[in-house]
């Protein structure tokens, strides 16, 4: 294959037919304004703007907690569990638009179950979603726990308490949310007990937070996965533990660019961590808000970075050797970004 791409439309074409794996979408972050507005309705619950253009306009932020702030209003608009259906159904169409084959997604419990929304009704909405997904289209899934971390580890103790009956249908756990000032460190004994369950774990680090809390994620939660990683690259020798250790990066170019973790994707890192031996992957984190889902994402930065078509194919093999399926069914997939390429 020539590596090189004539124009972005031959390298937009070449991304939308890429197979490939999402390994960062947060369900609640997936929630379009149109749907927002109609499960306001069908709810009765009040938002406070007066049309999907309000909204759209009200998705300028300058960094993560602006986001946070209207992210968690946002959800409020999901009450049943026909709402966490139709939440998921509508990304699972969008990303299945977008090639995707496997998706690994979080959910925020904590963000419902406040509001007094069951743990059950979520679980069971969203994982009907996933398996009519799978039975229409064979496409797969894993879902992943996330706790809130600015909120404190016994009620991520409890959040894990309430997912015991529902272990069968929860792959892993995460860490998400409001990132300095809420290191690692604080969810130790949580995640051990995750752990001990034979959950995966990943944890967000290095996003706005320093490399230190990406070793604290190594080190003390003993991850699975990085979520974002950006930051690592300011500490070499993290950088080739990452590299020895095959440690997956989940980096979100359009979440960063939104939230000001880059100030233009032409200096996005995505393309010093491929060539650093980086396990990166490209994935939308909360595509209504971001402005874009996965191949947008591939789109925005390999144009802004001029990815060749040897740096796509890197990136959507790590999706699919980063992800939680099994050895067999990563083979798979790899042979079928092989037969594409
Ligand atoms: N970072 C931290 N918490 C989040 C994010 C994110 O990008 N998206 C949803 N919760
Ligand atoms: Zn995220």
């Amino acid at each position: 294959m020539t590596d090189s791409f004539a124009s972005a439309d031959e390298r937009a074409a070449f991304i939308a037919g890429l197979p490939k794996a999402e390994l960062h979408l947060h369900i609640e972050g997936s929630l379009e304004p149109e749907l927002m507005f109609e499960l306001a309705q069908r709810n009765g619950v009040a938002i406070p703007f007066a049309s999907v253009e309000e909204v759209r306009a009200a998705y300028a932020f300058s960094n993560l907690q602006d986001f946070l702030d209207i992210y968690y209003q946002g959800m409020g608009v999901l009450r049943t569990e026909q709402d966490f259906h139709d939440l998921t159904v509508a990304y699972l169409a969008r990303a299945r638009a977008d090639g995707v084959r496997h998706v690994e997604i979080f959910f925020d419990p904590q963000g419902h179950t406040m509001r007094g929304i069951a743990f059950e009704t979520i679980v069971t909405g969203i994982t009907r979603a996933l398996d009519e997904a799978h039975a229409k289209h064979g496409m797969t899934s894993k879902l992943i726990l996330s706790f809130l971390r600015h909120l404190s580890e016994a009620e991520a103790e409890a959040t894990l308490d309430e997912a015991l009956p529902f272990l069968d249908r929860i792959a892993g756990v995460g860490l998400d949310s409001s990132e300095v000032g809420h290191p690692p460190s604080k969810f130790e004994r949580v995640f051990a007990r995750a752990r001990d369950l034979g959950l995966k774990l990943v944890a967000h680090a290095g996003e706005e937070g320093p490399p230190a809390y990406v070793h604290e994620a190594l080190d003390l939660l003993k991850v699975d996965r990085i979520d974002h990683g950006n930051r690592s690259l300011e500490d070499p020798a993290l950088v080739a533990r990452l590299v020895s250790e095959g440690m997956t990066l989940t980096v979100c170019p359009l979440s960063n660019l939104k939230l000001c973790v880059v100030d233009d994707l032409a200096d996005h890192p995505l393309k010093t961590m491929l060539d650093a031996g980086l396990a990166a992957t490209v994935n939308s984190d909360d595509p209504s808000y971001f402005g874009g889902y996965v191949n947008a994402n591939y789109r925005a930065v390999a144009d802004a970075l001029d990815l060749s078509k040897a740096d796509l194919v890197t990136l959507a093999r790590n999706s699919f050797t980063g992800s939680f399926l099994s050895e067999i069914d990563k083979a798979k997939h790899l042979e079928a970004i092989d037969a594409y390429a």
